[in-house]
């Protein structure tokens, strides 16, 4: 598997962190060149490099942590998501626009035509997700949701190697429906931190 994640402001940043405590290898891309990430990159750890948003695009597991309305963005830097999974860590916050009656997520995974989109990562303020998921024998409950049941299970492993309690909620307009966000209406499981005790 490669990973690469997409947007390296808070929570970009907050999750290269996460990787960079257990050793994964990650690339980071925005906007900017490589070279204005590098140095923010090398910080967090030697296994996080910057590149361009075209180069990390080609890691076959991204994630998505760009505002919002950006991520169609995103999904026009590459001709076709086949064998890409996207997970969204973005909200829909502020959201000046319609969804089409659709949670947040499966209005993003339009633009990801051909991916696999799970939605994640996203419930938590950014300073409490890039602290260390390990405290006290509990891990940090991260939440999964998907309408593809088959992407949840790669990425509750990587949440789990990164230190993380994944907890897999259904599809995103079921269980999913928890850690959505429009506005300032707030699913009631975002805010949460949670953590799970080791069995
Ligand atoms: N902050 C939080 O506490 C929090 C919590 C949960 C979820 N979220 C969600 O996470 C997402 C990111 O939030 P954030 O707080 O990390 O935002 P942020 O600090 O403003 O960072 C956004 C990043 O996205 C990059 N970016 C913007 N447009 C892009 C594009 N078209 N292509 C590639 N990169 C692009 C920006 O870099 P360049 O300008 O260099 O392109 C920047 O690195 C949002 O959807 C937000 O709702 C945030």
């Amino acid at each position: 598997m490669s990973y690469a994640i997409i947007g390296f402001g808070k929570i970009g940043q907050a999750l290269a962190h996460a990787f960079a405590r257990k050793n994964i290898e990650v690339t980071v891309a925005s906007r900017r060149p490589p070279e204005a990430l590098a140095s923010q990159a090398r910080a967090i750890g030697p296994t996080v490099v910057a590149k361009s948003l075209g180069d990390a695009l080609e890691a076959d597991t991204i994630i998505l942590a760009v505002p919002f309305g950006e991520h169609r963005e995103v999904a026009k830097a590459l001709p076709s998501w086949k064998g890409k999974t996207v997970i969204d860590a973005t909200n829909a916050f502020p959201v000046p626009e319609e969804l089409d009656g659709l949670p947040s997520s499966a209005f993003v995974a339009k633009s990801f035509t051909g991916a696999k989109l799970v939605k994640g990562f996203n419930h938590l303020i950014a300073a409490t997700l890039d602290a260390d998921p390990i405290v006290e024998g509990g891990h940090r409950v991260v939440f999964l949701s998907s309408d593809d049941e088959d992407a949840i299970a790669p990425v509750a492993a990587l949440a789990k190697q990164l230190g993380f309690a994944p907890i897999t909620l259904g599809k995103l307009n079921e269980g999913g429906a928890l850690v959505h966000a429009r506005g300032r209406t707030w699913g009631q499981l975002i805010f949460q931190d949670l953590f799970k005790k080791e069995q």
